[in-house]
């Protein structure tokens, strides 16, 4: 039974509860809210991993969290295409964090209605909390209670020794429908809670899947039998074997990037790493090997999130290449400018695999007003999916989460995703949001699309999705790439045998068992229709290369995904955005100088491009160039169009290259000079 529960949270229990009114009132006119999705089930961390278990106790104490509807939202997208449509009279007159704030908060409206229905309850307002930020009211209440107010069932789930609760499904009353975006416990569980008779903890796997830039030898590239080209006169010695050993160089000559730049206070460039750490000798043996101008010893300047650590020595478990990889090409393209690393999540977090979601905490040490800590431990914008702080585990970090610490950079790149189907479409509509607020700062967002095509990783039950009689068939796109607030970013290659003056195609290399379907992901989300700055393209893409694989549109609660035997989601938002060389990079990592591959490589060459387009506005005494999307969709001139190559997977053909957008390589690879100029001839 629940008694494990009871003992977690007995914290909360010496709360007075004001005399609670019977269920069954009349007129409980209630609608269902929020159900879990079925299709949700099939992913890496979906609750398909959680076990599901028991009814929780009724007298089990709940920090229930209830998420206000925010104002505005549905001007959201009107706003940042304000700030960053190139045809807008106002682009790249970003908002203020307060300006943010307060277009966003709930209105006075929805709080006073949520909170007299509390009341109403039953429920002594001296226990109804509010976040500062407004977006949630909390109150800590029996299961019963809850069970009651919102027509639900709790039960337990178990993985791994962790506790969490959830429902299936639960209502509200019809006029707060509009009013509360969601509850939790809900169909995401809560906060993880130790079952403290199992002590089972053996899986170290990254809940964050870092994109895995996958690191392979010679032979599993088929390089051995590669020779490299004859010398051509007309190319610099050091870019001569581009497709063979890729490095720094290689981008500058292909892409245009000049050597020389100015650094720009403030300009410093930004990754987001979890999990995975860099080591400063590999960085170093980096430099000195490929990139001797830059001094060793240089390094990001730290910024730790909620008790992680960096650097690491080469040898530690840590060290697994995405770090080394992401500081090594941002610094040397970058250099003389310095960057920042944003390292987050303790150790505890980043080792165990048991939480559904992630961003979030990274998300609140930038931004104060996305974020909230409870009086019971409870910690962050989502209890239950995120990490819980204080981490008063041994070793964990036991102090209040991070909120508003740092400044976000101008522009951050990550190399890290998971399925967009592993948290309810709520937890990513409200995560995307954010994003979107960041780009009406002015912060620019590269992330990187995944590395198996139209499915999410090595072949596996999780591979792929599930849906309407469809078993491991229908296209898995990733998280947070299906958000269209941000840039996601595919991997392209030079062609056995060619050179940066020729053609690239998209990534698509068998690396050896497991990955022989290793390519840029692409595809169309489930959550996230098309948004207007890339209908046009995706529309073209539609008419002139019809894909003609069966396809379905995702309802809105993304419950027919599969229908009909459809493979896709023809209305989602189209992966990537945009590409960069993502294929036999060097970098050292333990000491080794391997070949390296994915598109975690793709977002830092982009970062890289946009902090020194960045600087160079700065020069002219213009901003920050902050959301790049419809620029880049207005000025496809801009980029090479790739045609060639396809991402295959969940056992059909993917999506092919093709001359205009398409869903591998997006609308291509940059041309920086041309880049350049776009942005400056803008204001
Ligand atoms: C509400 O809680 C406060 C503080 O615990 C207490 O003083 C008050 O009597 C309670 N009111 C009701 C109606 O129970
Ligand atoms: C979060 O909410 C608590 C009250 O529940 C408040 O004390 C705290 O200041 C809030 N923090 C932020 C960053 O909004
Ligand atoms: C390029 O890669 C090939 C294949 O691994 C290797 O034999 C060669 O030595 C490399 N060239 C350099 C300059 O590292
Ligand atoms: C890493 O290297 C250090 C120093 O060479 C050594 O003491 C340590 O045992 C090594 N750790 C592992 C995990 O190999
Ligand atoms: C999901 O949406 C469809 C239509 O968009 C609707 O018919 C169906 O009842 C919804 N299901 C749930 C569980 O909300």
């Amino acid at each position: 039974m629940g008694h494990s529960f009871r003992a977690v949270l007995a914290l909360a229990a010496g709360l007075a509860f004001a005399a609670l009114p019977a269920s069954g009132l009349p007129a409980r006119d209630y609608v269902l809210h929020e159900a879990r999705s079925p299709t949700a089930t099939g992913q890496f961390n979906g609750p398909r991993h959680w076990k599901r278990g028991n009814r929780v106790d009724p007298d089990a104490i709940v920090p229930l969290r209830i998420g206000l509807t925010q104002n505005n939202l549905h001007l959201g997208y009107e706003k940042l295409m304000d700030v960053a449509h190139p045809s807008s009279d106002r682009f790249g007159k970003h908002l203020s964090e307060e300006d943010v704030h307060d277009l966003f908060a709930p209105s006075d409206e929805t709080i006073t209605e949520v909170h007299s229905w509390l009341v109403s309850m039953g429920i002594n307002e001296t226990d109804i909390r509010q976040y500062s930020n407004k977006g949630w009211l909390a109150v800590d209440l029996p299961v019963s209670k809850v069970e009651d107010m919102f027509l639900t069932q709790y039960h337990e789930h178990e993985r791994e020794g962790v506790l969490r609760i959830g429902c299936d499904e639960y209502h509200v009353p019809r006029h707060l429908s509009g009013h509360i975006d969601y509850i939790v416990p809900g169909v995401k569980l809560s906060a993880p809670m130790v079952k403290r008779s199992i002590t089972k903890r053996n899986a170290v796997t990254n809940h964050r899947q870092n994109w895995a830039p996958k690191k392979v030898t010679p032979e599993q590239a088929g390089l051995l039998e590669w020779r490299p080209p004859t010398f051509n006169p007309l190319i610099p010695f050091d870019v001569q074997d581009c497709a063979r050993n890729f490095t720094a160089a290689c981008y500058r000559a292909l892409y245009d990037i000049p050597l020389i730049n100015i650094p720009v206070p403030g300009h410093e460039p930004a990754v987001y790493e979890s999990g995975d750490t860099y080591s400063q000798d590999d960085i170093d043996a980096y430099f000195n090997k490929y990139a001797p101008y830059i001094a060793k010893g240089t390094h990001p300047k730290l910024f730790s999130i909620d008790g992680a650590d960096a650097p690491v020595p080469s040898n530690s478990t840590e060290n697994t290449g995405e770090s080394d990889i992401d500081i090594t090409i941002i610094q040397t393209l970058v250099w003389p400018q310095s960057m920042v690393l944003y390292q987050v999540d303790d150790r505890l977090y980043t080792t165990a695999n048991n939480l559904g979601g992630f961003l979030n905490t990274f998300l609140d040490a930038l931004d104060g007003s996305y974020c909230n800590s409870t009086a019971f431990g409870i910690t962050g914008d989502s209890p239950g999916v995120d990490p819980t702080y204080p981490d008063t585990r041994p070793g964990g970090y036991n102090k209040p989460e991070m909120c508003g610490t740092y400044k976000p950079a101008n522009v951050i790149s990550f190399s890290y995703g998971e399925s967009e189907l592993d948290t309810p479409k709520n937890y990513l509509l409200r995560q995307c949001n954010e994003f979107l607020k960041l780009g009406l700062q002015g912060i620019t967002i590269l992330v990187s699309s995944g590395d198996y095509g139209v499915g999410l990783g090595p072949a596996s039950e999780f591979t792929c999705l599930n849906g309407a009689g469809q078993f491991q068939t229908i296209y898995n796109p990733g998280n947070p790439v299906a958000c269209p607030y941000l840039t996601a970013v595919g991997a392209t290659q030079l062609e056995r045998g060619t050179t940066v003056l020729d053609a690239e195609g998209a990534m698509q290399t068998p690396l050896g068992p497991g990955s022989e379907l290793f390519a840029s992901s692409g595809g169309f989300a489930n959550y996230f229709p098309v948004p207007d700055y890339q209908k046009s393209a995706v529309q073209k893409y539609f008419d002139q290369h019809d894909p003609k694989h069966p396809f379905y549109i995702a309802n809105d609660n993304v419950t027919n995904i599969g229908e009909n035997g459809g493979i896709y989601n023809r209305a989602g938002r189209g992966i990537p955005d945009i590409s960069a060389n993502g294929a036999n990079f060097r970098s050292f990592t333990n000491g080794i100088d391997a070949h390296w591959f994915g598109t975690s490589l793709s977002a830092p060459l982009w970062a890289s491009v946009i902090t020194l387009i960045n600087q160079q506005r700065a020069v002219v005494r213009k901003g920050p160039v902050g959301f790049i999307n419809p620029v880049l969709y207005a000025n496809t001139d801009a980029l090479t169009d790739i045609t060639k190559g396809s991402n295959p997977n969940c056992g059909s053909s993917g999506f092919t290259a093709v001359k205009g957008w398409d869903p591998v390589t997006g609308l291509g690879t940059p041309k920086y000079p041309d880049l350049l100029k776009v942005w400056l001839e803008l204001p």
